[in-house]
């Protein structure tokens, strides 16, 4: 079977995409210390036990972020790679908030990602998603909005990501409030590890129009029902859930029966140098372990094309 090319891709954190050779070439530019002896002692430490560990290891790998070139050169490595796939149009996911700790400020991180997406492919559209981490206060996420609003650089919309047991959504209600007035588009992670009522929580509370992962809302079967009428899109990152152990195997994935409900799911990438592929290798690992169909597939692609904050003229391009 031939594969439809994945144009589209929605759900991907650029700081994700730091793959290991850049973590080590980043560290020496910047004499960052890092606690690896070499490249194979960073790689044996990429085996998840769940979503926490992982970003630890996410988190603890930013240290080599120091400049606004660095943020630059990681999204250019990025967009060529997404190329490469088959990608005409990135919404790209990025985590201001994890980089303040260490004094990288918001302007640093926005000014170097945006250079680097001005550097995209021929053909390439993009747009710029910040998220707010959902284990920190929702005070801190109102500054950040504060900092991303005054930084004068295009974005899309805003996003809630990080450790989400225990975490749900409502506490970010008047900071999407205000992104919303500013005209952002809006997106949560939710459903991923966190239960089907987070789902909810993040339609409702925060009117996200669209649910990154959104797996557990299979739980609910009322939520699913709502979630096919209302056509909301879930952007899943299979081998993603699979390495954080959301899910047990590939095979067992639930992507067809998200399908065989109606959900508006297409298939996404998640921190691809984290998680054993980008989003060409997210496709072609669903279609083997699952068997999916021609149809299935080609309902994949397009849900994520109708799925993209773009206008129509472009929509009608990627379709
Ligand atoms: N889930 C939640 N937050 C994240 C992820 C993820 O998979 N990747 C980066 N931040
Ligand atoms: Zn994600």
């Amino acid at each position: 079977m031939t594969a439809t090319p994945p144009a589209v891709e929605l759900h991907v954190h650029v700081e994700g995409t730091l793959e290991p050779e850049l973590i080590m070439a980043l560290a020496e530019r910047n004499r960052v210390e890092l606690p690896y002896a070499d490249l194979d002692d960073l790689r044996a430490r990429y085996a998840f036990t769940d979503l926490s560990h992982f970003l630890d290891l996410y988190y603890a790998n930013m240290a080599v972020l120091r400049e606004a070139e660095d943020f630059a050169t990681m999204t250019r490595a990025y967009l060529e790679r997404a190329a490469r796939a088959g990608v005409r149009h990135v919404e790209l996911f990025v985590d201001p908030q994890a980089h303040l700790a260490r004094g990288v400020g918001v302007p640093v991180v926005l000014e170097g990602v945006s250079a680097g997406l001005a550097d995209a492919p021929a053909g390439m559209t993009t747009g710029l998603i910040p998220c707010f981490l959902r284990d920190r206060p929702a005070e801190e996420a109102d500054e950040v909005l504060d900092a991303l609003l005054a930084s004068g650089v295009p974005l899309l919309g805003v996003g809630l990501d990080s450790a989400e047991a225990g975490n749900p959504p409502g506490r970010f209600a008047d900071v999407f409030a205000r992104a919303r007035a500013a005209g952002l588009r809006l997106v949560a992670h939710a459903g991923e590890e966190g239960p089907a009522a987070y789902v909810r929580e993040a339609l409702d509370v925060l009117g996200v129009e669209r649910v990154d992962h959104g797996i557990r809302a299979l739980e609910d079967q009322a939520l699913v029902t709502r979630l096919a009428e209302e056509a909301v899109p879930l952007t899943v990152c299979p081998l993603s859930n699979v390495r954080l152990r959301a899910v047990r195997t590939l095979a067992a994935h639930p992507l067809p029966l998200m399908l065989g409900a109606g959900l508006a799911v297409s298939v996404h990438s998640d921190d691809p140098a984290y998680f054993g592929g980008y989003v060409d290798d997210n496709h072609r690992a669903v279609m083997e372990a699952l068997h999916l169909t021609r149809a299935q597939v080609h309902t994949l692609a397009s849900n994520a094309v109708e799925a993209a904050f773009v206008d129509d003229t472009r929509r009608a391009e990627l379709r």
